[in-house]
């Protein structure tokens, strides 16, 4: 695929060929993850946590999400660009809603938007649908309800919650939804939702049985070390390698040892 649309992304479901997704917040980043062939970049609100060093999602902006999705838009060649709506960006009213995703998409040049939710929200994802502009749901743990949770683990082990994650995902399918994220949900209810729905479903700690993947850059290329889940395969141990280049400079620097005679003017 020269570029990834959001219509791809359905055609991939269809023939079985599986999403891959990771999250980027800044040029560099992105143009990397882009030219390794990821299908789709994520500039999650997780940057709350990854870039500013909040405890949650809550407290990033939409000034500061477009400023990361713009970032990110001018590295890319291929994959899709999909930008979150921040918390308090899109829960108050569907007009609301749909001024935000406008700003995401004129300001920034992303090329759809993610929203937390299903049923609650569905007014202002028909609003957004209607304007022209992609949307990609998420169920399951949606980190900008951490408050109402209490807790970052596994979401609808129990039966009430399970069938209301089914009817979500279908009602955000109907609604002319492209995608939906599942994040942090049993496998085999992951695997019954995928079934269920043509559209395809994305997977974070979700299990295998999904259309795609996601993960956080950072946690994959283990720069961040505090956070373990089950569910994170880290693909390099980054924390420990540029720690120790860093100490390695620093080492030079009081040394003297840096620069050397070509290294200068
Ligand atoms: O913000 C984010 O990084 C996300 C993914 C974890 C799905 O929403
Ligand atoms: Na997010």
């Amino acid at each position: 695929y020269k570029r990834i649309t959001t219509k791809t992304l359905v055609d991939m479901k269809r023939k079985g060929e599986k999403i891959s997704m990771l999250t980027a917040y800044d040029f560099t980043m992105a143009k990397i993850v882009d030219s390794a062939g990821i299908d789709v970049i994520l500039v999650g609100d997780s940057a709350s946590n990854v870039m500013a060093g909040h405890e949650t999602t809550l407290p990033i902006t939409l000034d500061q999400m477009i400023y990361h999705a713009a970032s990110v838009v001018r590295a890319i060649e291929r994959s899709l660009v999909v930008v979150d709506l921040p918390f308090g960006s899109y829960q108050s009213d569907p007009k609301e809603a749909l001024r935000s995703a406008i700003r995401i998409m004129k300001e920034s040049g992303g090329h759809a938007v993610k929203l937390e939710g299903g049923k609650e929200i569905k007014e202002s994802i028909k609003r957004i649908l209607n304007a022209g502009i992609p949307v990609m749901g998420h169920l399951g743990l949606t980190p900008q309800s951490i408050y109402k949770f209490g807790t970052y683990t596994v979401r609808a082990k129990e039966e009430e919650e399970a069938e209301k994650l089914i009817s979500d995902a279908l009602l955000l399918e109907k609604a002319g939804c492209f995608a939906v994220v599942l994040e942090k949900v049993p496998a085999k209810l992951a695997q019954e939702v995928a079934e269920k729905i043509s559209i395809p479903v994305i997977g974070i700690g979700a299990g295998n049985g999904v259309d795609g993947q996601v993960l956080v850059t950072h946690d994959m290329l283990g720069m961040t070390h505090e956070f373990n889940p089950r569910f994170l395969r880290r693909y390099l141990d980054l924390y420990t390698e540029m720690k120790s280049a860093f100490s390695k400079y620093s080492e030079d620097v009081k040394s003297g040892d840096f620069p050397n005679d070509s290294e200068q003017y």
